[in-house]
């Protein structure tokens, strides 16, 4: 029988059990009418003397996702989650939680908060806070230890990852993975508490099973080091359970104290901005339409190169059956073959098992025919970066396919205009540039030509979830967001660094310690100078570039010192190796290069080299954004940090901009244009917002 309902919670009584109900869609977030509603029933229920047990539950495919995010930056409007875990935990009958999909972060400490847990067989439970630079804050450092002891308390905090019910149960954090369907299984889990007079077993009153130690503490912080690289709050995590060993009264205080701290550190505040953009990225913001794609069951991807293997392996990943087309039999045979090594790193890494892997492989069928790829519900063009093949293969497949399917092509650098004017339905033409390896790599840059539609986009869009990619949405433009922002701001002044001095170890040196997972010069030698070399030979024919433009890259190509494959590029590297080893031969090449343009060689710091590197890919990024090729600064630190390595830490490039102030960037853009000449021209749309005091999140909030 229901006794009360709110618009997010409702409790009903069913003999002895009393039943609260959360329904708060997408996630069932504990915003703050959550909260209340759940206080308020409970009150209600606890009031009934009848009532023996209570049943937390909630609506749709996710019990709990944890504290509502966009409340973490405001005061805490009462009951606070604290408030009410205290009023679940000193209930006087038995509370249990029944737990389906993912408990995570304020969803999992307000379970811990109850009696007991059971949770469904393909529920996963975790402290994902790490990810927003934080420490769980509602109690989790502290019942976490004492429900499955302190080193695994802290391995679950720091690695950010769920737990599967099963692992959960076998460390004591659930106690029963539901044998039948999960709310028929709470049921009679509550009846048996009731029939055995089971009274509530308060977690807080729960011993920890001994102090984190600092061994323990030592090697879970390496374990997790690439993870955590940046964030202060691991340090927080370990301080707060080490306070799970003094009375909880107090070790909740210490918590409290902690978590305070923790949502105050930059890097919570830059990891919460990339949290909403990353789900803002992939939204249609100027197409008023409600469109329901077509559903996606089978895939083509024409050219079986390493990107068309790679995105035919993401497609199998997903569910989908994929033809992989290739005119060349040997093409195809070596596309299969890198298919098949995919599925078996995978394997080797323990992400998957074989039987997945070999049926994930059974998806993609080998073709040599493009007319194998008449019947699928999107076809991705991945052939060599040519804009006659392209076009070519594009209007092929206009013909063969009906007109309401997506056709994509993965290009990096060529126009998606004139690639789609090729066809006779450009409007059904998108881009869909990937980056390597596809079936790896998060970001998804979803290019607009002039005529590419809305359903287009939509179905682009479809693609990018199935494939659980991050995506951006792009307009056309040289080089799109990401890659012009790397040609013409990052990698060229790199360039420009070693021309005036730097070396390529003391460039990488220092843009690594800046936090890019790796410099410039080590990145071209792993992706190959020649590509570099190729991507800007396509790309002048949209437009060109005043020397001196990588003129070293271009040289050490000429050279056949091609990166790593070859052995040599900006640094050599010994048998087949991937250390980077300084060459001196490479600095004589730069500094014959900066001879012959009277550049004069100096010591340059590493100050300097991360100043000029950052600020120029700040500056073109606002031109990117000027130009609209990128709709929000925002949707540029998503290309950034998923696609290009900058510290996800610092929010990405324009995020970090605001945090250095927008005043402070125009005033050194200027003095670099000073110094070092045209290609610093400050950006109008900087010069605007540092007048007016602004920031790149407050133009992206007023959408002008
Ligand atoms: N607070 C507020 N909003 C949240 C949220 C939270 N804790 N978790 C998810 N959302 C919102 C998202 O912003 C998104 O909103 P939108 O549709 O307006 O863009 C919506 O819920 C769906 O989330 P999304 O991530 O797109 O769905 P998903 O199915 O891919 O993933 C989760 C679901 C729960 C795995 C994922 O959203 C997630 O990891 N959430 C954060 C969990 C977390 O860190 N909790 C600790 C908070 S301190």
């Amino acid at each position: 029988m229901t006794i009360s309902r709110t618009d997010v919670v409702s409790y009903s009584a069913h003999g002895a059990l009393g039943v609260i109900e959360v329904n708060h869609p997408p996630v069932n977030a504990i915003a703050h009418p959550v909260r209340q509603g759940v206080a308020s029933a409970l009150e209600q229920a606890i009031a009934d003397p009848g009532i023996r047990a209570l049943l937390l539950v909630t609506a749709g495919p996710i019990f709990m996702a944890g504290a509502d995010i966009n409340e973490l930056a405001r005061p805490v409007m009462a009951p606070s989650l604290q408030e009410l875990q205290s009023a679940i935990e000193s209930a006087r009958v038995p509370v249990v939680a029944a737990i389906q999909g993912l408990a995570l972060g304020g969803g999992l400490e307000l379970a811990m908060a109850c009696h007991y847990r059971i949770a469904a067989p393909d529920a996963r439970l975790g402290l994902p806070e790490i990810t927003l630079g934080l420490i769980p804050g509602a109690g989790g450092t502290q019942r976490l230890p004492r429900l499955v002891g302190a080193a695994r308390a802290l391995d679950l905090m720091l690695s950010g990852k769920p737990w599967s019910a099963q692992e959960a149960y076998d460390c004591g954090l659930v106690d029963e993975v539901a044998g039948t369907e999960l709310r028929a299984a709470a049921r009679a889990f509550c009846e048996r508490l009731i029939a055995e007079n089971k009274p509530a077993r308060r977690t807080c009153a729960l011993r920890p099973s001994g102090p984190l130690s600092e061994t323990d503490a030592q090697q879970a912080l390496q374990k997790h080091a690439r993870s955590i690289k940046g964030l202060r709050a691991p340090a927080l995590m370990v301080e707060a359970i080490r306070a799970a060993s003094e009375p909880f009264e107090r070790g909740i205080a210490i918590e409290a104290e902690l978590s305070a701290k923790s949502l105050q550190l930059r890097e919570s505040v830059a990891l919460r901005h990339l949290f909403f953009a990353e789900r803002a990225a992939g939204k249609l913001r100027d197409v008023n339409v409600e469109i329901t794609p077509r559903a996606i069951r089978r895939a083509a991807v024409i050219g079986a190169g390493t990107m068309g293997s790679g995105i035919a392996t993401a497609f199998a990943d997903a569910g989908v059956q994929v033809t992989l087309t290739d005119n060349a039999e040997a093409g195809l045979r070596h596309g299969m073959s890198l298919v098949q090594g995919n599925f078996a790193a995978a394997v080797k890494r323990g992400r998957i098992d074989q039987s997945t892997a070999d049926e994930r492989l059974a998806r993609i069928m080998p073709s040599s025919s493009l007319s194998d790829a008449a019947d699928a519900d999107v076809v991705v063009e991945a052939v060599y970066e040519d804009s006659d093949l392209k076009k070519s293969v594009l209007s092929q497949l206009d013909q063969l396919l009906p007109a309401d399917r997506l056709i994509a092509s993965n290009t990096s650098t060529l126009s998606l205009t004139e690639l789609a004017a090729a066809t006779a339905h450009p409007g059904r033409v998108v881009g869909l540039h990937f980056f390597s390896p596809a079936h790896v790599m998060k970001l998804l840059e979803i290019v607009r030509g002039a005529s590419t539609n809305a359903d287009a986009l939509a179905a682009a869009l479809q693609v990018s979830r199935l494939l659980k990619k991050t995506a951006v949405i792009a307009k056309d433009g040289f080089g799109f967001i990401g890659n012009r922002m790397m040609q013409d701001g990052y990698f060229r002044e790199a360039e420009q660094l070693l021309l005036e001095g730097a070396t390529p170890e003391a460039v990488d040196r220092a843009l690594e310690e800046f936090g890019f997972a790796m410099g410039p010069q080590r990145v071209s030698d792993l992706g190959g100078t020649d590509v570099g070399t190729r991507v800007r030979q396509e790309l002048f024919k949209r437009a060109s570039r005043p020397d001196p433009y990588f003129v070293i890259a271009d040289r050490l190509t000429a050279l056949g010192r091609l990166g790593q494959k070859s052995g040599s590029g900006f640094y050599r590297y010994e048998s087949g190796g991937r250390q980077a080893i300084p060459d001196p031969e490479v600095e004589r090449v730069i500094r014959e290069l900066a001879a012959e343009r009277g550049i004069e060689q100096r010591k340059i710091t590493a100050a300097e080299i991360v100043e000029r590197c950052v600020l120029s890919l700040i500056l073109v990024g606002a031109r990117v954004l000027e130009e609209g090729v990128a709709a929000r600064a925002a949707d540029i630190d998503v290309v950034w940090t998923s696609g290009y390595g900058f510290p996800r830490y610092l929010g990405g490039p324009m995020f970090h901009a605001d945090t250095l102030g927008l005043r402070q960037v125009a005033e050194r853009i200027r003095y670099y244009q000073q110094r070092c000449g045209f290609y610093w021209t400050p950006s109008p749309l900087i010069e605007r917002l540092a007048a007016a005091g602004q920031s790149f999140q407050q133009h992206d909030e007023s959408g002008s």
